[in-house]
């Protein structure tokens, strides 16, 4: 079985110590390719370095919703440039979060445009994070959407209009470990055979989600374990483990324009 892990924090700080082992296992795992995505300035240039220090890893570069308020001009054209690296095959995480509001709603949706054009100019796909934004994430992509602009909703937790939404204007779905949860997956579960199989893709985003079982044991998420992902959807949706992984692994390269590189 051939995994991509979609969406991963390999930056943080948490695997300053162990990195090369946390890749390993993920080799072991099937896992042989991860995108590690970008939140602010300074994790987009970690993450820029470590996938360039490593044979597949990839990176995003873009600010988070969160740390919207600290965007400026000047920061987006560092992240710009930061772009023009090979190893960086999409912008992101980019969106809007009503539910924590670490940065005011105007700031989040100021720079979220801005990000949109950028990726746009550079050609790059977009992973998106959303939260609780009530429907203005989608009123804002519906009004500023390029009809070739691909992307990702990255750990969908949305309900069933806003699915059919988002495939409607062309996006991915992106998994995560959530869906393994008894309690808090079950509507993920109930929604995760309704995708068409060509627009999934699976993600930790590790170091959080932690999937079940391995929650059990370990609180630090990691990209081997995105293989615990994919067996429950492939259980969700009653579907062949193998057959999913070689779809979603297709689905992955697709979205990042990776077919010249792996
Ligand atoms: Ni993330």
């Amino acid at each position: 079985m051939k995994l991509f892990d979609s969406h991963c924090h390999l930056d943080d700080s948490v695997y300053d110590k162990d990195i090369d082992d946390v890749i390993k296992r993920a080799n072991e795992a099937g896992v042989s390719a991860m995108m590690i995505v970008g939140t602010n300035k300074d994790s987009s240039t970690r993450a820029v370095a470590l996938a360039k220090s490593h044979s597949g890893l990839y990176a995003s570069v873009g600010i988070h919703p969160h740390d919207a308020k600290n965007c400026s001009e000047q920061v987006l054209l560092y992240l710009i440039k930061l772009a023009k690296s090979k190893k960086v095959r999409a912008w992101g995480e980019i969106g809007l979060d009503f539910n924590r509001m670490y940065s005011p709603r105007k700031d989040q949706e100021k720079w979220f445009v801005r990000q949109l054009e950028s990726a746009d100019e550079l050609d790059l796909p977009v992973i998106f994070h959303e939260r609780d934004s009530n429907g203005r994430l989608l009123e804002i992509l519906k009004e500023k959407h390029g009809k070739e602009r691909k992307g990702v909703i990255h750990c969908f937790s949305g309900n069933k209009s806003e699915l059919y939404q988002y495939i409607e204007l062309g996006f991915y779905i992106g998994i995560t470990g959530i869906l393994t949860i008894k309690g808090r997956g079950a509507e993920l579960r109930k929604l995760a055979p309704l995708i068409p199989a060509d627009r999934i893709l699976v993600e930790t985003d590790a170091p959080y989600l932690t999937p079940a079982p391995e929650k059990n044991r370990t609180k630090r998420n990691e990209p081997a374990f995105v293989k615990s992902v994919l067996l429950k959807l492939a259980e969700a949706r009653k579907e062949d483990p193998e057959y999913l992984s070689d779809i979603i692994w297709k689905n992955t390269c697709k979205l990042y324009n990776l077919h010249k590189f792996i």
